[in-house]
Order: C-alpha cells, then structure tokens, then sequence
C-alpha cells in the first residue's frame, strides 16, 4: 500500500491538515484540546470517544473540558500533546487508517537558527522524531507515520499567491500570521526568491483574547475550556451562541465588551510590532486564524498600500492548503536559507 501524503500545520492551538482526494483538495482543522486520563464509553453510538495511551500516560479527547491541557508553549512541538493531536487530526479526515506521510511545520523561530540564520536541524530532527514514536488508541486504529517532512510556518502560506500576482524580483512582501499563540512574521523577496528577514514573538496572539473571554465568562458561572471561549470570539455576533454558552445573562454585554476591547490592542500591538519589523513593504500578507482580527489595525498601519494590504482567502488554513499543492506532485520546494540575521526573537 503506497502511503497517503497530508501536509499538516499543527500549530499550538488547532491542527489544520490538508490532503487530495480525487483529485480535489480537503482540508480538516481540528482543535487541540486533550486532558490525562481516559473518558467512560459514551452512551451515545454516534458520538466516539478517543482514549488514547502514550509511554503508559493516558489521554483522552475532550472538546469542552476544562482541565484540557495546554499546548501553548514552543516545547509542545516536540512533546506528548504534539503527537496526540496530530494522529487526532489525521482521524478526523474520514479516511481509513494506513501507513502515511507527513509534511508538518515548526515556527519559524525554531526552523531558523537565530544565531546564523540557517536552518535548525537538530530542533527539525526532533520533531521527525517525537511524531514517529508509538502510541495506541484504545478500541481503534491509527495511521501509521512512515516518514516525516518539516517546513517552516507562516512563509509557504502565500506561495500561489505570490505566483498568481506574477511580482518582480524587486518586491518585498510581508507575511504576517497570527495563530494562537505566536505573531510570527517574514519578509518575502519578489516570487520567494528570497527570504530576507524573519521575526517570532511567542506572547502575542489569539490566545490574549481568549484569555480574557475564559476569564469574563468564569465570571459569569461559564467556566469554559479554550475551545469554547474561541468559537465565543468568532461567534460574538450571533446571540443565539452567546446565550448558549453565558449562564449569567446579565453579563453577556461586558463579556463582548471586553472581547472586543481586547481584539482591538492585539490589532494595536501586531500593527506596532510589523511597523517596527518591515516599515515599508511593497505588500502585506495576513494569514493565520487571527488574521480577520487583525485585518483593520493592519490596513490603518499600512494605509498607502490601500489593497496590497491581503487578507488571504480561509487564513487559518492557508498554509496548509499550500504545503499540500506544492508536495502533491512528489516534489518538494526548498526553502531558501536566510541572508539577513532574524530581527527579533522573543522565546519564552
Ligand atoms: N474567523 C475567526 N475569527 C476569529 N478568530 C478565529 C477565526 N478563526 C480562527 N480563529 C482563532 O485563531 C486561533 C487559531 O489560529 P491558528 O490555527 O492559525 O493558530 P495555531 O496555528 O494553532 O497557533 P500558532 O500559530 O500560534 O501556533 C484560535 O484562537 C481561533 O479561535
Ligand atoms: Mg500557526
């Protein structure tokens, strides 16, 4: 049996994994949100319960717990949670387990050496590593991961892009993504000839506003696991959603306020840290699951660019979307090594 190929972005917070299936591309995005111990059958057939067993510990899937355990910090790229989620991932594609490939990510920060600017092989090796290694689902099957490919995160993401707009050799677009966890950016020379400067900030992302959402609708007897507070930040226009996951009605109009008050400093503080990082670009790219929240701090940043300032079409699954294009022919795209050293790194 040839072995499928999924090219898979497992950032900290959601898993976004694309393959291609009769010639079409799919993309599933599956949020990370696991806690030790397993879960009791459930009573339910349609509902499936995922107990999974790594080294003896014992994990389950839980979508709303929350005692779910954190997956925002660098070190979870190589860590027990890495691996959990992205077999959980690959299960929630609806295809039958078998052996298969991965194209996975790592930040930039961690792909790039900091101190020479060339790529980390020891950090990507024990990435391969830590998602070869064994684990059991209780009563199921998994994949079985023959091999394993590493990119950086954020750049590939506008590949096509870039292509389709046919820019020159002398174009410098910046790609901005924010995730859950991390801002990280890069600076793309003409159709990527070049990758001229990197930046990662580790403590600016989604996770500042859904931080305060857990914490307002704690307030409001609705504590709620990250997931929850996540899909409130997206959903905070639609009442019915937000009467759904409030139990103190009386504070629906603070918990907004705040959400929205929060999303406006990130946009602030991204719209801050690109100015410093890349002044004046030629164009702007945003990816990321953030991307829409950041979208109208970013266009004020960068105003003279009017629309080369790009919200790229479904952010959250771009990159992803374009890891699986350009590796489902057998061939792979090099990333160029850096020429200028990283701007900034902030590792916490
Ligand atoms: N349409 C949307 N509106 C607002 N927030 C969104 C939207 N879609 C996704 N998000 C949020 O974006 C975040 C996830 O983005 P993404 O999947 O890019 O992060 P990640 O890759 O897991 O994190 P990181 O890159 O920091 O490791 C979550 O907090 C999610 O709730
Ligand atoms: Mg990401």
């Amino acid at each position: 049996m040839t072995p499928l190929k999924f090219a898979v972005d497992d950032g900290s917070t959601n898993v976004k994994i694309s393959w291609i299936e009769n010639g079409e591309i799919r993309t599933v995005i599956s949020p990370n949100s696991f806690r030790k111990n397993w879960k009791s059958a459930a009573l339910r057939k349609d509902k499936k319960v995922f107990n999974y067993t790594i080294n003896s510990t014992k994990y389950t899937y839980d979508m709303t717990s929350d005692k779910a355990l954190e997956t925002t910090h660098v070190d979870y790229q190589y860590d027990d949670l890495n691996l959990l989620s992205v077999h959980h991932a690959l299960l929630q594609t609806g295809i039958k387990p078998g052996p298969v490939k991965l194209v996975v990510t790592l930040p930039i920060t961690e792909y790039y050496d900091a101190e020479d600017c060339q790529k980390n092989e020891d950090k990507i090796e024990r990435k391969r590593e830590n998602l070869m290694r064994k684990i059991e689902l209780n009563k199921g099957e998994l994949f079985d991961i023959t091999d394993v490919e590493v990119m950086p995160e954020s750049l590939p993401a506008v590949l096509s892009t870039l292509l389709m707009q046919s820019v020159s050799q002398f174009n410098r677009s910046l790609v901005v993504d924010i995730g859950g966890t991390t801002l990280d950016m890069g600076v793309i020379v003409g159709e990527f000839d070049d990758v001229s400067a990197i930046y990662g900030n580790n403590e600016i992302g989604v996770s500042m506003v859904t931080d305060v959402a857990r914490k307002y609708l704690a307030a409001a007897d609705s504590d709620s696991s990250y997931l929850v507070a996540n899909e409130l930040i997206k959903q905070r226009d639609n009442l019915d959603f937000v009467q759904e996951v409030v139990n103190d009605e009386s504070q629906i109009s603070l918990i907004i306020n705040k959400i929205e008050t929060k999303i406006e400093e990130l946009g602030k503080q991204v719209a801050h840290e690109a100015k410093k990082f890349a002044k004046n670009p030629n164009r702007v790219y945003l990816v990321g699951g953030g991307a829409s929240l950041i979208y109208p701090a970013i266009k004020a940043a960068y105003s003279t660019l009017g629309d080369k300032v790009v919200l790229v079409d479904e952010p959250q699954e771009a990159l992803a979307r374009e890891l699986c294009l350009y590796h489902s022919d057998g061939e792979s795209v090099e990333m160029p090594a850096q020429e200028l050293p990283v701007q900034e790194v902030v590792n916490v």
